[in-house]
């Protein structure tokens, strides 16, 4: 895709957390750095459709916390159509890492994700997506 330039005008402070996001990501500049916010701001809105995607759900959370993992599994089981299989790893004594495998209506994926990144206890939660058709 051909590359445009523009310029733009940004407070000082805003600058500054533009610079920190770079340094956090570590990405290469600033260019990189706006192209990532954009992304992840916009073009993932993209993903709120009926198109049929793949992907995957990535959970880290501490499985002492009270109710999580009754929420964690009455959720899936909400949406266990969408759901292909789901794999879980005891990281430590504190932390669980689950990955669950997804496929179906990006909207509906996006509901999933937003359920379960709402709970509370929930360290991380990350839903990617590819196309899939
Ligand atoms: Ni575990």
């Amino acid at each position: 895709m051909p590359v445009v330039r523009f310029g733009v005008s940004l407070e000082k402070e805003l600058l500054e957390e533009l610079d920190a996001y770079v340094a956090d990501n570590q990405l290469a500049n600033r260019s990189q750095g706006i192209r990532h916010l954009l992304n992840n701001n916009i073009v993932k809105k993209k993903w709120k459709c009926n198109n049929v995607v793949a992907g995957s759900l990535t959970l880290v959370y501490n499985p002492h916390k009270r109710g999580i993992v009754h929420k964690l599994t009455s959720i899936q089981h909400e949406y266990h159509e969408v759901i292909l299989s789901s794999q879980h790893f005891h990281l430590d004594h504190d932390n669980c890492l689950e990955i669950v495998a997804v496929k179906g209506k990006a909207v509906v994926l996006t509901e999933l994700a937003d359920k379960l990144q709402s709970l509370k206890g929930l360290q991380h939660g990350m839903l990617t997506m590819s196309k899939a058709n």
